[in-house]
């Protein structure tokens, strides 16, 4: 199964030109969590702002580039192939917003933070909400004057 997992403002945006605009503690927390076990996927965009694989074991990144990546890390040319080849697997699909976009037809189940405000944000997740039900929300939580909550989908249709 893969889950994507991506925390987005009240526009759907992911990140700004410079990354990720804000800092929420608990929200990373539970980014942490949530991926400690499973496959790590990652779009090449993303990984630039890595310096190590998570939790300290192999990532894997999306790219249809051919050079070689930093230890730890490696290459897989066609999401959409390695997510179906890993089907019996958890895939965490950590994005970002291109990998999001083009592998969205293909998940299980989406893990977002919705945080009520507007970062004014360049990268944006895929409009999903025709395709998907909300099946779990969180109470609000507050944090450094930012109100979000934890939303889990699943899509109408079994994949
Ligand atoms: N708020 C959040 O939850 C969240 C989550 C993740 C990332 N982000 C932010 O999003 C930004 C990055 O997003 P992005 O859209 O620029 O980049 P991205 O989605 O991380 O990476 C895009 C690249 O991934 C490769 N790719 C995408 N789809 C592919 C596919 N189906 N098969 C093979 N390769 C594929 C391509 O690499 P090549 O060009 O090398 O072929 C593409 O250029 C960063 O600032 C990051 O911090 C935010």
């Amino acid at each position: 199964m893969m889950r994507m997992i991506a925390a987005m403002d009240a526009r759907g945006g992911l990140a700004t030109d410079a990354g990720i605009p804000w800092t929420l503690p608990t929200d990373q927390k539970f980014f942490v969590e949530t991926t400690r076990s499973g496959l790590i996927l990652m779009g090449f965009g993303t990984y630039v702002e890595f310096r190590s694989p998570m939790h300290g074991r192999t990532n894997y990144v999306a790219t249809r580039r051919t050079s070689s990546l930093k230890s730890g890390f490696v290459r897989v040319p066609d999401a959409a192939e390695f997510i179906c080849n890993h089907a019996d697997e958890t895939i965490n699909n950590i994005g970002g917003a291109e990998l999001f976009r083009s592998t969205l037809s293909l998940a299980d189940e989406l893990v977002l933070t919705r945080i009520d405000a507007d970062f004014h944000c360049t990268k944006f997740f895929p409009p999903f909400e025709q395709g998907f039900r909300l099946v779990t929300e969180s109470h609000p939580i507050e944090e450094n004057g930012v109100r979000f909550t934890f939303q889990t989908w699943r899509p109408h249709r079994a994949r």
